[in-house]
């Protein structure tokens, strides 16, 4: 996948400039940034969730024009979000089947909730995700737990390209480990992913490349095997002494 010069704003802000960003087949790509950046404004357009103002979006090599999440998916490509998108008072099953089989449910009505249930607990299986109960309102369940949902029910769908948006986000260490040990399995069986997260000793274990966004833009890229903590610090370092300069540079044009 392949997202070229891709530009988004919400009104006065702008979210994105010119990004540029590729990811290869079978890939773990790491998306880092400052709060703000924007990774998550990347990640939605990248899902068909928001369209860029310009810019644009290649699969496979053929440019692809999602006008929603549904034509996205039929690429492939599937989203665990920053804010989860679960809803808390339906249950673990019920959440895992929420805005997919649901239409087809509607429609032929064939799929009985004994059958849901029985895929359900199938698909947490097959992503060795233990969840005490089916029946369980998901506002029971700890953080670690609904991110696994979230995960397992983007991930059964066969999904070619998963874009995980701070799966790790206020998750303890050992809620994490689970995670970070479902990414790899899911790399293992070749899916492609990028993965949003603050924490460089978890991107430096799970990815396989690094970007670095910051102020819209795409500033580092690198590849981890290559790289240190130390090493990325400074290429992020230098890049935000450029943008400074460019960004006092324009103030001086402005002001003169
Ligand atoms: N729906 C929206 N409406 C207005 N501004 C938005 C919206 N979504 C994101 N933004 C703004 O765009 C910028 C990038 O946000 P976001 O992509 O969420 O950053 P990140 O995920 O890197 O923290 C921020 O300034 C944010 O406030
Ligand atoms: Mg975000």
């Amino acid at each position: 996948m392949r997202a070229e010069n891709i530009s988004k704003r919400f009104g006065a802000v702008v979210a994105l400039r010119g990004v540029d960003l590729h990811l290869n087949r079978g890939e773990v790509l790491g998306l880092v940034g400052d709060n703000g950046a924007g990774k998550s404004t990347l990640v939605k357009i990248l899902c068909g969730f928001l369209r860029p103002d310009s810019g644009r979006i290649l699969v496979e090599n053929q440019e692809v024009h999602f006008h929603s999440v549904k034509d996205a998916r039929a690429y492939g490509i599937e989203t665990v979000y920053q804010d989860l998108a679960l809803i808390p008072q339906l249950t673990v099953y019920e959440n895992l089947f929420l805005n997919r089989e649901v239409t087809f449910l509607g429609r032929l009505a064939l799929l009985s909730r004994r059958r849901m249930r029985a895929l359900a607990r199938q698909y947490l299986e097959d992503i060795k995700v233990n969840v005490p109960d089916l029946e369980s309102e998901v506002e029971m369940l700890s953080g670690g737990q609904r991110q696994a949902i979230a995960v397992a029910r983007a991930t059964r769908q066969n999904a070619k390209i998963l874009l995980l948006d701070e799966p790790l986000a206020a998750m303890g260490a050992k809620e994490s480990a689970l995670i970070m040990e479902l990414v790899r399995d899911l790399s293992a069986r070749g899916v492609s992913m990028i993965v949003i997260d603050h924490n460089y000793a978890h991107l430096f274990a799970l990815c396989d490349r690094l970007n670095v966004i910051q102020q819209g833009k795409v500033t580092v890229n690198t590849r981890v095997a290559d790289t240190s903590i130390e090493e990325l610090t400074e290429l992020m370092v230098s890049a935000f002494r450029r943008q400074l300069q460019a960004g006092q540079e324009a103030l001086g044009e402005i002001s003169a």
